[in-house]
């Protein structure tokens, strides 16, 4: 039987998480945005091997839990060893969130990268609702993509030879109404869960700036340069003609497919351990409160 695909993507999210948050921004969200002064028990919605859990726990009250809930039983069995050792207590069970009923019995669900992956995100998202209890909170961490690609600085270029933002904005679109799979949903978050009736509702925006300095030595960037490259910065295309001919079957025309072959082909050429790369990925992190007052 062929692996489940996030099973497989393990170290792709250990090596590339750090990307996206420093971890005094989260502390400052955790004491000053949230007050999260109390224990609360959190639920996480496509927990992955349990990141928002390891980053969260040791910012929390004591007495706080963590359930992770995701559907790769390797990423599962994963984020139970990680906690293993630890003061915490941490839960983690197999499921498809599609089928899985949650009772109403958390302080706080959150989302980290996974609402994006949902065909019927707001289905997802009042299933989120559902589980947590009266006066208590959903927060959604979820990325921006044409955000995150307009924000790409790479020295020597300019970023109209290497982003084709257009093409790009027009392509996530599509794709959104084919398979309502939103790479652009976290923008969406405040007014999906204004409809769904969530209270005092609010939005950041992640605070990290990677920054490849060509001017420090490569021991100290080495971890930064293979955390983008993990994440596709200056992935090298596949074959051209199965490329372009993909694009244009997801609805661009065949000059913007050629177009965007191009670009990420420069890039792919021009990056290397040496450049010097700005990159923000821009995730929005979206929050508010359930309440029946
Ligand atoms: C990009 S990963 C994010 C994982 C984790 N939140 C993190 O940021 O490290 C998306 C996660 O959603 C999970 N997922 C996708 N579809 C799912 C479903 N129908 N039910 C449960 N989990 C699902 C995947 O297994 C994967 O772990």
């Amino acid at each position: 039987m062929e692996e489940y695909y996030w099973d497989t993507k393990l170290d792709y999210l250990k090596r590339t998480r750090d990307l996206y948050y420093n971890d005094d921004y989260i502390e400052f969200l955790v004491k000053f945005v949230w007050k999260l002064t109390k224990p609360v028990n959190i639920v996480d919605f496509g927990c992955g091997y349990g990141y928002l859990g390891h980053k969260l726990l040791p910012l929390l009250p004591d007495g706080s839990t963590y359930t992770g809930i995701d559907k790769g039983k390797h990423l599962i069995s994963r984020g139970r060893e990680l906690f293993h050792d630890t003061p915490y207590e941490t839960t983690f069970i197999v499921s498809d969130m599609n089928e899985i009923e949650i009772e109403r019995t958390y302080d706080i669900a959150v989302s980290h990268a996974f609402l994006l992956h949902m065909s019927e995100p707001k289905r997802i998202l009042q299933k989120m609702m559902n589980s947590v209890v009266d006066g208590g909170k959903i927060i959604c961490f979820e990325p921006h993509w044409i955000s995150g690609m307009s924000s790409y600085y790479l020295d020597g270029y300019e970023q109209s030879q290497i982003v084709q933002l257009g093409m790009l904005q027009k392509l996530y679109e599509k794709d959104a109404k084919q398979t309502g799979k939103d790479g652009n949903i976290g923008a969406k978050l405040p007014q999906y869960l204004s409809d769904l009736g969530v209270k005092n509702i609010d939005c950041r925006v992640s605070d990290k700036v990677n920054y490849l300095n060509p001017d420090v030595n490569i021991k100290e960037k080495e971890g930064l340069f293979h955390s983008l490259k993990e994440d596709g910065v200056g992935d090298v295309p596949e074959n051209k003609e199965t490329y372009i001919a993909s694009l244009v079957k997801r609805g661009v025309t065949l000059e913007e497919a050629q177009e965007q072959y191009d670009s990420v082909l420069l890039f792919a050429q021009s990056f290397h351990m040496n450049s010097s790369l700005v990159w923000a990925p821009g995730m929005k992190i979206t929050f508010g409160e359930i309440t029946s007052k």
